[in-house]
């Protein structure tokens, strides 16, 4: 159970650089109840790996297991394992939140009886009552991200996709989005989370992927990171192990 990704590549092409890897022959694994963070700067290649785990980019090659379930061959199943949240997650500008949460529990069958208890429950938690009525074109950048994230975990999925969930954000409310995300560990569900923002993944994660240029160069808990690289801090580790690799390869 959980998610197994084994050899995950992706080729683009743009004009500039032409065909390139975005992200080249990542393997991991997240269980139930484990966060695993995939940390790395803009460009590394997080969201391109969360978005073909998330049945919305195609990989070149490799495999994906959602659940048991296949990402390419058996993308409706998945979808219904996850929720996924990302900054750059348009939501339906004229809807108000309610009615955003409302619709994507419905899309998702989640029991009509328990919805709007549900939809209330998460509101509270996430600070969005003063504003679950209004429409989402009159939200600011950290309200509308809180709505994203209501809607990745309206239908209770056991798995959460989570793309740099508190980019944006105030120190508040990236707060209350860690303290959701430690609750959702301790309910049991899997977390792939992603960040390029170091104490986070430090605070948050079971396990830490290093992600750069396409390539996971390091994965561990933080203490196995810390022994492989003799740093303490993890921007130290960071560098540490995307520098060595570089000039290993050269
Ligand atoms: N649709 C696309 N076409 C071409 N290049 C892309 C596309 N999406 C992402 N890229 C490129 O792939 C690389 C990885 O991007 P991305 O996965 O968004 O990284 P991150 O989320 O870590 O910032 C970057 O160089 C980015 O410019
Ligand atoms: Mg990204």
């Amino acid at each position: 159970m959980g998610i197994e990704v084994n050899g995950l590549s992706r080729i683009f092409h743009d004009a500039k650089r032409g065909e390139f890897y975005a992200v080249n022959n990542v393997s991991f694994s997240c269980k139930p109840g484990e966060v695993f963070g995939l940390l790395g700067p803009n460009g590394a290649g997080k969201t391109t790996t969360l978005q073909m785990i998330s049945t919305l980019v195609k990989p070149t090659a490799g495999s994906i297991k959602v659940n048991g379930y296949d990402s390419v061959k058996d993308p409706l199943a998945v979808r219904k394992q996850i929720g996924f949240t990302s900054s750059d997650t348009g939501l339906y500008e004229r809807l108000t939140a309610r009615e955003i949460l409302t619709y994507f529990g419905r899309l998702h069958k989640f029991p009509e009886s328990e919805l709007a208890g549900r939809i209330d429950a998460l509101a509270q938690k996430l600070n969005m009552t003063d504003f679950i009525d209004t429409r989402s074109h009159k939200l600011s950048t950290g309200m509308k991200q809180k709505v994203s994230l209501a809607r990745a975990m309206v239908h209770d999925p056991p798995i959460l996709i989570l793309d740099e969930p508190t980019s944006g954000l105030d120190v508040i409310t990236s707060q209350t989005v860690h303290e959701i995300v430690q609750e959702l560990r301790n309910q049991g569900k899997c977390i792939v989370f992603s960040t390029h923002i170091m104490n986070e993944a430090e605070k948050l994660c079971d396990r830490i992927g290093i992600i750069y240029d396409g390539i996971l160069h390091a994965i561990g808990p933080l203490e196995e990171l810390q022994g492989l690289t003799g740093q303490k801090n993890l921007e130290e580790i960071f560098l540490n192990v995307v520098q060595g690799k570089a000039s290993a390869e050269r």
